[in-house]
């Protein structure tokens, strides 16, 4: 079992690195942390650097969950522990230890573990998030609500990984309190307000 620790490990570290820092800093944006929603995340890089940034931001996240646990499927481990392995990625994201534990909300790197772990609850997930998204133009809202929908009715389309996308769910839905304070008051920034 030292495998499954060490690729937990592994899994933090990896996640612990910001797509969102990393990019803007390359392509010269201002710091996600510090405009417009202050979120290292690719909703944010959006709006500060345009798609293709965003795209460059989703992607890095993304990939931060799906090769650790591509990393498990090579070790051949226990399947229902892969789950656990893209949960670290995640906490990783939300707490990187290279930016004083202060990171993001883990929706990008939470649709990388599904990429990894599930195509049919990514499926479901990003349909549920688009169409949120599409009607709304919140991105908050989608993933509060797909990751919702995931943990709510994902088990009948794929139970094995129920525990650790619940987990993941909460700490969505918490990390977005700003997002509900603000969608509640009404004055909850689209996906493109430019600020
Ligand atoms: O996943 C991030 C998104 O749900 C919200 O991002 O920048 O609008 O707070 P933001």
């Amino acid at each position: 079992e030292w495998q499954l620790a060490g690729l937990w490990v592994l899994a933090y570290l990896t996640g612990s690195i910001s797509s969102a820092v990393i990019v803007c800093r390359i392509m010269r944006l201002p710091d996600p942390r510090e405009f417009g929603s202050h979120n290292p995340g690719a909703t944010n890089v959006l709006r500060l650097g345009g798609k293709k940034a965003a795209a460059f931001t989703l992607v890095g996240d993304m990939l931060k969950a799906i090769i650790p646990i591509l990393i498990g499927y090579a070790l051949e481990l226990h399947t229902r522990n892969l789950g656990w392995v893209g949960f670290m990625a995640f906490i990783g994201h939300l707490y990187p230890i290279y930016f004083r534990f202060r990171g993001g909300k883990g929706m990008a790197t939470y649709f990388g573990a599904l990429v990894a772990l599930s195509p049919l609850l990514l499926a479901y997930c990003v349909i549920t998030w688009l169409v949120t998204a599409f009607f709304t133009r919140y991105a908050s809202l989608a993933s509060i609500l797909s990751s919702f929908a995931v943990a709510a009715f994902g088990f009948y389309l794929d139970h094995r990984y129920f525990f650790p996308l619940f987990a993941m769910f909460l700490f969505i839905t918490v990390r977005h309190h700003r997002n509900i304070r603000n969608l509640w008051n009404g004055i909850e920034r689209k996906i493109t307000d430019k600020k």
